[in-house]
């Protein structure tokens, strides 16, 4: 750097101290809503769809250290780590979690108007990037209180818990387990659980033209997916509702001029009661057609979260690696910024301003948790 230009900078850095110094409680400076969207989009660019988050991983490392810090790296399997990083105390009362994996495909950053656009905006980097700045805001404002706050950011979300699931081994007993997953700023009653299962078809293959030497695997299978379709789950949970069935993969035949042999359903439900309760009435109801075998893939419960007076609620349909979390918080949290409608599609977006008000709420919230009275 020439002197010249570092005159300039320092002329410029004490500018901007002194914007921050200046700005109203509660209003965004300019130079902490610059950082928020910086990282954002720092955080964006890198490609990070579920298996191949190290270079992510490795960037938020260093961001983190680079501001003060201790961050500890935590293999999953192969290059992929979660990591866990504090100020103060290594095994913090409040930790605040999210995901730094995405789905596919890759989209770039855009930004327009007051919209984000790209893989991962709102799904999880919006939370992510709100979360550190509102723990670096805590740090100059009450540092006694951001001691007490750890970052847990994980891998392999989207995909299988993978990264959780490893979490869970780390020496932690947070009294507050805050996850950051796009709820629109409100904090969520719960979620839902899911139960996943498979229908699989053998049928006799033949010549078309002699369909009765065969036996359709299709045939058989498409007369389930009508009887899964028609399925009204007797229960529902005051808060959670009732569970949905969605068959979301159809798979086999050959040919025209086959009758097939093979096919087969892949099919979740969302449990807003009770998974095992809801796979007997799934099995009772489909009974034991010709050539139909149901397996079972996975089972996870619902899960009922805390809230505060002074934020607003949801319920979210969807799960998060609550399914998959074992540890013993007293209080379990899941708030964020911008709409799930929009997440997992090609029109993921996030405003800036939902990024800035959620700085405002994590900070609000670990304050709530950590200091009562204030
Ligand atoms: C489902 O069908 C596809 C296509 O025929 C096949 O590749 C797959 O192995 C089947 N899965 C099961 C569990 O039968
Ligand atoms: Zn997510």
């Amino acid at each position: 750097m020439y002197p010249k230009c570092l005159l300039i900078y320092l002329a410029l850095s004490l500018t901007l101290g002194h914007v921050v110094a200046q700005s109203e409680p509660g209003e965004p400076s300019k130079s902490s809503s610059d950082d928020l969207f910086s990282l954002h989009k720092q955080l964006v660019d890198i490609e990070s769809i579920s298996g191949s988050e190290a270079k992510v991983g490795d960037f938020l490392v260093s961001y983190l250290q680079s501001h003060g810090w201790t961050v500890e790296k935590q293999s999953v399997n192969g290059p992929r780590f979660n990591i866990f990083a504090y100020t103060g105390n290594n095994n913090p009362k409040v930790i605040l979690n999210s995901h730094f994996d995405t789905v596919p495909p890759y989209i770039p950053y855009k930004v327009e108007g007051d919209k984000i656009y790209g893989r991962g905006t709102n799904d999880a980097k919006g939370s992510i990037a709100s979360q550190i700045m509102a723990l670096k805001e805590l740090r100059r404002e009450s540092p006694d209180l951001a001691n007490e706050v750890g970052l847990l950011y994980v891998v392999g979300e989207e995909s299988d818990c993978s990264g959780i699931t490893k979490a869970n081994e780390l020496p932690l007993t947070p009294e507050a387990f805050i996850i950051g997953e796009p709820t629109e700023n409100k904090l969520a009653l719960g979620h839902k659980g899911r139960l996943g299962f498979q229908v699989i078809s053998e049928g006799v293959a033949a010549h078309s033209g002699y369909p009765e030497l065969g036996r359709s695997a299709i045939t058989q299978l498409v007369n389930v997916a009508s009887v899964l379709n028609s399925i009204v789950f007797p229960g529902s949970h005051p808060i959670l509702g009732s569970d949905t069935l969605n068959i979301g993969l159809i798979q086999g035949g050959v040919a025209a001029n086959v009758v097939p042999a093979s096919a087969n359903l892949t099919v979740g439900i969302r449990i807003a009661t009770n998974p095992m309760e809801v796979w007997e009435t799934v099995q009772k109801i489909v009974g034991n057609p010709l050539g139909i075998t149901l397996k079972l893939t996975s089972a996870k419960e619902s899960v009922l979260l805390d809230t505060v007076e002074g934020f607003e609620t949801m319920v979210a349909k969807y799960g998060t690696d609550y399914n998959c979390y074992s540890g013993k918080a007293k209080k379990k949290f899941l708030i964020g910024p911008g709409s799930i409608l929009v997440a997992h599609t090609p029109n993921e977006y996030i405003l800036k301003s939902d990024l800035i008000t959620a700085v405002e709420l994590y900070k609000k919230l670990i304050i709530r948790l950590l200091n009562p009275k204030m």
